[in-house]
């Protein structure tokens, strides 16, 4: 395991809760998911990097199954815990890593949802691509990146955390086989991004879906 997968962050999982809650960014970043994401009744999701299972839990009424992963026990717990409290039975929260998500069924979405930039605050644009790699590997139609990154010119950044360029998770995506469908900026360095399986293409032109 690197240190991209300890999983130490400098909150209990129930402050997390309470921050999220309170941060509009990401909470239009969820409300975005859940209304605009691509998934189906049928569909089984993938959240990786799922936390306190926030957005898990937020997307189990939306299809058959969610699946949250995450490397960190404690906060694997308090989801499981959240789920059993409100009675949410198609959730399940198991340990599974960016580039090792430990799924072994057909999966239609990921969703990654403020995640990914620990990739790449850890290890840069290498440990971006073997995370996007990981969880592509699970061949879904769609992923769903809800994320802090900069939408804006590198110049435009000023002192802030290291983030990766919009362009750059867009470019690694389609690296790993898979087409931006729909982008959601949400603010200057927090955005949404839907992409569609290249492979899809051909049946969404087929269909006359843009
Ligand atoms: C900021 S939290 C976001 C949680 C949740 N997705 C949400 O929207 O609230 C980031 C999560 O990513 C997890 N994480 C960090 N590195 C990871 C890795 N390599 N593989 C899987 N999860 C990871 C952390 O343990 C943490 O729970």
């Amino acid at each position: 395991m690197n240190d991209a997968e300890n999983g130490s962050h400098g909150y209990t999982p129930m402050n997390y809760d309470e921050d999220s809650a309170a941060d509009e960014a990401y909470q239009t970043c969820v409300t975005y998911i859940v209304e605009h994401a691509p998934i189906g009744r049928d569909d089984t999701v993938v959240d990786v990097g799922t936390g306190t299972g926030i957005v898990a839990l937020e997307l189990a009424s939306k299809c058959e199954r969610v699946l949250g992963r995450d490397i960190d026990d404690e906060w694997l717990r308090y989801a499981r815990q959240k789920a059993e409290e409100r009675g949410v039975e198609n959730v399940s929260f198991d340990y599974g890593s960016f580039r090792d998500p430990n799924v072994d069924e057909a999966v239609d979405v990921v969703v990654a949802s403020y995640a990914l930039y620990m990739a790449y605050d850890e290890g840069g644009e290498e440990e971006l691509r073997a995370a996007i790699e990981g969880i592509s590997s699970l061949n879904p139609r769609h992923l769903v990146v809800a994320d802090k990154m900069f939408f804006g010119p590198p110049e435009s950044r000023g002192e802030y955390e290291t983030l990766p360029q919009m362009g750059t998770v867009a470019n690694l995506l389609a690296d790993a086989g898979y087409t931006l469908t729909d982008v959601e900026i949400v603010s200057g360095s927090v955005g949404v991004l839907v992409a569609t399986r290249t492979s899809e293409w051909p049946v969404l032109l087929s269909r006359g879906t843009k």
